[in-house]
């Protein structure tokens, strides 16, 4: 049986790099914290959790910390964060994905020009609450077409749109249409990270020339249920599977290629367990 695992399954750059930085500073001598958990994938968090590797859940929490090393993840976080982790004399790991970091700047300085800024995105969403504090004026986030349509900007100000990376592009494209049509001055920053949408035409690509597809990730990551989605509507037998120990598969005797892919969250390991598995089994 021949074994196509997709190329662009799994950790995205980003967050591969900070999951990576986070392994970096196990040994050192400082207790190590980060911001949140590193990646939701429990088996990770559950690894580094046992190699001395602690998660600090928000500001009041971090404002109780006195020494050691503070991990920032790849969503990023606001301004007053690095503030108080420099104030409370604390070591700071920088993991705010490039992409990321690049909106940062993009609102700091155009917002320091005194443009109003207008965030595409999910407001309850970490990446969106970082960028919002790198705004020197108000920002306004923006989810829907309906949120613009009702949308009332200062006539005065000109505006500028930064779009949260992993937002739909064409409701980003919508969002961005009505705010041209209603104002003048209207720069736009296209901030979508392609990670995803990559992950998902690859996918499909593969599962339409499959036989079987598995598809790995954890039961709550909305990336790989939709990934899923994608590889059902392909391929008629698709699996999903958490990690190796779900695989009691009973494979169709017919079947001649497989396919696996894997939610942003998964570890490469896990995708290696699988691909060793079912080379060796079927
Ligand atoms: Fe990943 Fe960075 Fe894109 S974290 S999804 S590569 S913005």
């Amino acid at each position: 049986m021949e074994v196509i695992v997709a190329k662009k399954s799994g950790f995205c750059f980003g967050v591969k790099r900070a999951v990576e930085k986070v392994y970096e500073q196990i040994g050192s001598k400082s207790p190590i914290y980060t911001y949140g958990p590193i990646i939701h994938n429990e088996e990770v968090v559950n690894d580094l959790a046992e190699k001395g590797v602690r998660v600090i859940e928000g500001e009041d929490a971090l404002s109780q910390v006195t020494e050691g090393t503070i991990i920032i993840r790849s969503h990023g976080v606001e301004k007053r964060i690095y503030d108080m982790i420099e104030k409370q004399g604390l070591e700071c790991v920088d993991a705010t994905c490039p992409f990321v970091k690049r909106i940062h700047k993009i609102v700091s300085d155009e917002s320091e020009k005194g443009k109003q800024i207008i965030i595409v995105g999910n407001p309850g969403h970490p990446e969106v609450e970082g960028i919002k504090g790198w705004c020197h004026n108000t920002p306004n986030v923006i989810e829907t077409v309906q949120e613009a349509e009702n949308f009332e900007a200062d006539e005065e100000k000109q505006i500028c749109i930064v779009s949260q990376t992993t937002f739909n592009y064409k409701k980003f494209e919508d969002i961005v249409e009505i705010f041209k049509k209603k104002y003048y001055n209207v720069i736009v920053a296209n901030t979508i990270c392609n990670a995803t949408e990559e992950r998902q035409a690859e996918a499909r690509e593969i599962a339409s020339s499959v036989d079987a597809m598995i598809v790995i990730g954890g039961k709550h990551s909305s990336n790989t249920r939709k990934l899923y989605e994608i590889c059902s509507r392909e391929c008629e037998h698709t699996y999903y599977i958490q990690t190796l120990d779900d695989l009691h598969l009973e494979l169709p005797k017919s079947i001649r290629m497989l396919g696996i892919t894997a939610g942003a969250s998964t570890p490469n390991n896990i995708i290696e367990e699988v691909q060793n598995y079912v080379r060796i089994n079927f």
